[in-house]
């Protein structure tokens, strides 16, 4: 296996530096002369133009990714999204109607719990499309469409260059329903989709920066609870973040909504407490840029060690920040796709630092195939 692992120590730290080449082979082919082509997925676009509602059912770090996802679905098509892990959606009666379109994520395909909320909404009349990397697995065989992440095998139990193809499908997806259903002009669409094709140089960009977080990792490997913080899409990401270093590194880590903070979390940070924050572009919308500073600055007075991931050229982080991690510019929604990395990097070196095995962590299965 060290051949497999292609000179990497394991084979998470092998798929982290793969993913470059996983969001191009994500988005490869199914755009063409500023037009989506997802004809693969067999599904009638009247259809896509009938639906009211989109639910996305999944679980662990594929429903990170459809939290992540929500924002931009929401924004380019103007339906309400939904996402729900799939355990809660099948037991509680949700509604679920034939306008409904749910999107069912799952690397594996096998997932038992999301199975069970995709056959719970067919039974309601819903249209289910999967979002999955295994070809022909249940999950895709038992919904009425798929959209493959063609990332390749992922091997680590903890998922990482899968997440960059979920998110990646999921947008491709998104943009299909506005194209079909007359969101956009046709120049607004080609725009996104040319911005779309430019993050694989990004994501590589910031696997160049490995390096940092690498050194970060190895001086906090005696860490014992690790805050991550984040708002907008930054938010799921630090769900993320907090699981990955749960999964492989067994260290206390929880992911909080940045405006969350006054409401609760902030009690917990006391002198030394390391914190992860994810800040929004300085070029986005709504002052949320200025909102996460002033959290930084909060945690920071209250002794917390702040380690900020911040678009390059953004200064206003500097004066508060301990360590600052710096990602390419890019539009908000896309930034998940870069702010997440460090973070992935970080977990896995914090892992291999303590000696872990990191790609098979304690009382954990790749698939869960079971309720
Ligand atoms: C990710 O690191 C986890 N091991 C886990 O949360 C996983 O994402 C979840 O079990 C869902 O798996 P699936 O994508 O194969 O359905």
């Amino acid at each position: 296996t060290a051949a497999q692992k292609g000179g990497y120590p394991s084979f998470m730290a092998k798929e982290i530096h793969e993913q470059a080449s996983a969001v191009a082979d994500t988005l490869r082919g199914r755009m063409e002369n500023g037009r989506l082509h997802l004809d693969e997925m067999k599904i009638d676009p009247a259809l896509l133009r009938s639906i009211d509602k989109i639910v996305v059912v999944a679980c662990g770090t594929a429903a990170n990714a459809g939290s992540v996802v929500k924002y931009a679905i929401e924004h380019w098509c103007r339906i309400p999204v939904e996402v729900e892990l799939a355990h809660e959606f099948r037991y509680r009666d949700p509604v679920v109607t034939e306008k409904t379109l749910v999107i069912a994520i799952s690397q594996s395909g096998e997932t038992m719990d999301t199975l069970m909320a995709v056959r719970h909404a067919k039974e309601q009349g819903a249209k289910v499309v999967a979002i999955c990397n295994t070809r022909g697995s249940t999950i895709p065989r038992e919904s009425d469409a798929a959209l493959y992440l063609n990332v390749g095998p992922e091997i680590a139990v903890a998922s990482t260059k899968a997440y960059l193809g979920q998110i990646g499908a999921c947008y491709l997806l998104g943009l299909y329903l506005a194209q079909e259903r007359g969101n956009f002009f046709p120049e607004e669409i080609a725009e996104i989709m040319h911005d779309l094709e430019g993050l694989p140089d990004k994501v590589q960009a910031v696997l160049d920066n490995a390096a940092q977080v690498e050194q970060l990792a190895h001086d906090m490997a005696d860490a014992t609870s690790v805050l991550f913080l984040g708002r907008h899409v930054g938010y799921p990401t630090a769900m993320e973040g907090a699981l990955k270093l749960k999964e492989i590194a067994y260290i206390h880590a929880e992911g909080f909504a940045a405006g969350e903070l006054k409401h609760g979390p902030i009690a917990l940070v006391d002198e030394g407490q390391p914190v992860f924050i994810i800040v929004p572009s300085p070029r986005g919308r709504d002052s949320l840029h200025s909102k996460v500073v002033s959290n930084i600055q909060e945690i920071r007075a209250r002794g917390a060690r702040t380690m900020v991931i911040a678009e390059e050229g953004d200064t206003d982080v500097e004066p508060y920040a301990d360590v600052v991690i710096r990602v390419p510019a890019t539009r908000t929604l896309f930034a998940p796709l870069l702010t997440i990395i460090p973070l992935q990097i970080f977990a896995c070196e914090l892992a291999t630092a303590k000696g872990l095995d990191v790609d098979q962590p304690r009382n954990l299965a790749k698939s869960v195939t079971v309720e």
